[in-house]
């Protein structure tokens, strides 16, 4: 990237007031007074920057670029394939998408295109390639951001053959195809790949097979999408880093599959803050920081987030003061190198209307907003020398896109509340409590390098997972793994002769049954004295898996049911590492236990003080220093005692109060 320091900035619309050079006027100088140094153009500007088919007007844009370069405000530049003009739909109808349903969508909205459609291609191609001619080496541009949230599927008869193919090139033939979906179930055998079609609920829809590989066709045909674009940028003759902004939690697609595409991972946050105890967001939304920055394991952009209100939201509540401030320099502590906001000026009219903005309808500079903007402009100042560093982390989380997509799917063992998302939150929550930094890896990933690895109900194992596990206790690492994982192989074919598939002698067990419990239903653990205290005890809910061990030692055995006795937890030893099974789903405690433990053993923790609960720590780090982050989001302010230790103060009181929503900021020598 061009830039030094942080980027600061977000979203501008300014074709929606180009009839208005006052505005666009003080937009600039509002900037510099916010030390915005960033701006985001052209997301959703296709009918300004071509109104007619094969007539283009950049000079507005070329115009804005010079004079926002000339006052030192660099652009990331958007593609606007993300919304299409009206002529383009009317003329083509084919690059409008049709539903699951079969019905064809009308023109409207955002994302509402097909992406396999060569019209559709064809026309972005040309407006992105020109973009890149004439803006692709401009100095102010520091990369691409490639559409705008990616997401939907079409299932028109373009994509059904696209779909089709795709089989074709996967399965070769069509019982190969058969027998990884297990088709003679319900007699849906296939005869051909003519004959397979996108799943939908008018008909197919039981086939996991089915519907787990259409959900990787929609991913990779919206990478292909985004490399289509991407060329066409580099044939413009731009060769400046691209991203696409990414979503929270977004099962739509493996956001994995893109990593080997972009520059730079960047997401768009809209947490709902005071919703919850903003603890319990601030987690939700650390997490999330984490999976982004480990997709490329390095900084990030935080590429949109309100700088007050989100009127999306059922309830458009505004942001505390403060919060603007701790949730901005929350991304800069997981890692990001940007706070940028959606939107620098509210629209006027449509669906964004409301929507918090830096400058909002009353114009001015003024308003407790700008105030708290202009704030974390100059905190983020304070912090530059931390723009570029690293994040380094030795525990990591297995959660795999493909994985949760058939788990989710599977029917049985509880269809409703897998609680997959507690349980991942959990073991980060127990790994984040000891303020230490956690990657989120996908299946496809290597493990070596980690002290320990955390994989909560990892259900399907592909690309060799088995054999990645095996090896890294073999060669002494620490894996966690609990029920409910290695249960299908990569198509969902339940894998035969016993489970977790291929690591029974790692983990010295063979999972017989899941009882998976009702809401009201609970057991408990109780430990076996061997590994935590004798009098400890852990409930559980939801999933109690009943083991066979072999050589696995019993940790904590349950307390009731028929199973009363037998192994809740257990470890193992395998060649030079550990393998511990975690057999039901516990309460939180037992996750901050067990990471506790664990990362003592492992000589992780090397944060001075106890860090209670709404309090959050990070580090980062460049070739010389490492820099720690303690942000409060809770009410009661904490108390840093640096004292006697090499951590001096970079941002923060020298009282070291850090107050509700403060962050302060310490650094060291390495
Ligand atoms: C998304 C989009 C933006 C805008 C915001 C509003 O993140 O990318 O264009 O619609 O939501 O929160
Ligand atoms: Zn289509």
């Amino acid at each position: 990237m061009r830039q030094r320091g942080f980027i600061y900035g977000g979203d501008y619309n300014p074709e929606q007031w180009l009839d208005t050079p006052e505005i666009l006027k003080k937009d600039i100088e509002y900037m510099k007074a916010a030390h915005i140094n960033e701006v985001t153009l052209g997301v959703f500007s296709w009918s300004v920057l071509e109104p007619q088919e094969g007539v283009y007007h950049f000079e507005w844009l070329k115009q804005l670029i010079d004079n926002l370069w000339k006052n030192g405000i660099s652009v990331m530049l958007s593609t606007p394939s993300a919304a299409r003009p009206k002529w383009l739909s009317d003329a083509y109808p084919e690059v409008l998408r049709v539903n699951e349903d079969r019905t064809k969508n009308l023109f409207g909205g955002r994302h509402n295109h097909c992406y396999t459609s060569p019209i559709y291609r064809e026309a972005i191609y040309k407006i992105d390639r020109k973009l890149s001619e004439e803006f692709g080496n401009h100095p102010a541009i520091l990369n691409w951001h490639i559409s705008n949230e990616l997401g939907g599927e079409c299932h028109c008869p373009l994509c059904q053959a696209a779909f089709k193919k795709w089989l074709k090139e996967k399965y070769q033939t069509i019982d190969a195809l058969n027998k990884a979906w297990n088709t003679t179930f319900w007699s849906h055998t296939y005869l051909s790949f003519d004959q397979v079609e996108s799943p939908s609920t008018k008909g197919e829809k039981m086939l996991h097979g089915l519907n787990l590989d259409w959900e990787r066709f929609v991913t990779d045909q919206t990478a292909d999408f985004v490399s289509w674009e991407k060329k066409a940028i580099e044939d413009g003759g731009s060769k400046l880093p691209v991203t696409i902004n990414m979503m929270y939690d977004f099962r739509g697609l493996n956001y994995h599959k893109f990593k080997d595409i972009i520059d730079i991972a960047s997401w768009d946050n809209y947490p709902t803050w005071h919703k919850e105890a903003e603890e319990k967001t601030a987690l939700d939304v650390a997490f999330q920081h984490d999976f982004i920055r480990s997709l490329l394991k390095k900084p990030f952009l935080l590429m949109e987030s309100s700088p007050t209100a989100t009127n999306w939201q059922s309830v458009s509540k505004l942001r505390r003061p403060g919060i603007l401030s701790v949730s901005s320099l929350q991304a800069i502590a997981h890692g990001a190198d940007s706070v940028q906001y959606f939107q620098i000026r509210q629209s006027r009219g449509a669906s964004e209307k409301f929507h918090g903005a830096v400058i909002d309808h009353y114009g001015g500079m003024d308003t407790r907003v700008f105030k708290e903007v202009t704030a974390v402009g100059s905190e983020l100042i304070k912090l530059s020398e931390i723009a570029g560093s690293e994040t380094k982390a030795r525990v990591a989380i297995l959660h795999d896109c493909e994985s949760r997509w058939a788990m989710e799917d599977s029917q049985g063992p509880r269809n409703k509340g897998l609680h997959y998302e507690d349980t991942l939150k959990k073991v980060y929550h127990g790994l984040r409590r000891l303020g230490l930094n956690v990657d989120i890896l996908d299946m496809e990933e290597e493990l070596d390098g980690y002290d320990l690895v955390f994989a909560p109900m990892l259900y399907l194992f592909r690309s060799q997972i088995e054999t990645k596990i095996r090896n890294y206790v073999a060669e002494g690492g620490t894996f966690v793994m609990t029920y409910w994982s290695g249960i299908v192989n990569e198509t969902d074919l339940c894998h035969l002769g016993g489970t977790p598939h291929d690591l029974m002698d790692v983990f010295g067990l063979r999972s017989t049954e899941l009882d998976a419990l009702y809401d009201k239903d609970e057991n408990s653990g109780k430990s076996t004295g061997v590994f935590f205290s004798e009098d400890k005890t852990y409930t559980c809910k939801y999933f109690c898996d009943l083991i066979k061990t072999s050589t696995a030692k019993p940790l904590l055995t349950y307390e009731s049911d028929f199973y009363k006795g037998l192994p809740a937890m257990t470890v193992n030893t395998y060649e030079k590492g550990t393998a511990y099974y975690i057999c039901a789903d516990f309460e939180g405690c037992f996750y901050d236990d067990l990471c506790e433990k664990l990362a003592k053993e492992k000589n992780l923790i090397h944060i001075p003080f106890a860090i209670p609960e709404g309090i959050s720590v990070n580090t980062r780090e460049n070739d010389t220093k490492v820099f720690l982050f303690i942000q409060n989001f809770r009410e009661e302010a904490f108390v840093v005692t640096m004292h006697g230790t090499k951590w001096k103060l970079l941002m923060g009181a020298e009282t070291g109060i850090v107050s509700q929503y403060e962050t302060a900021v310490y650094w060291m020598e390495k």
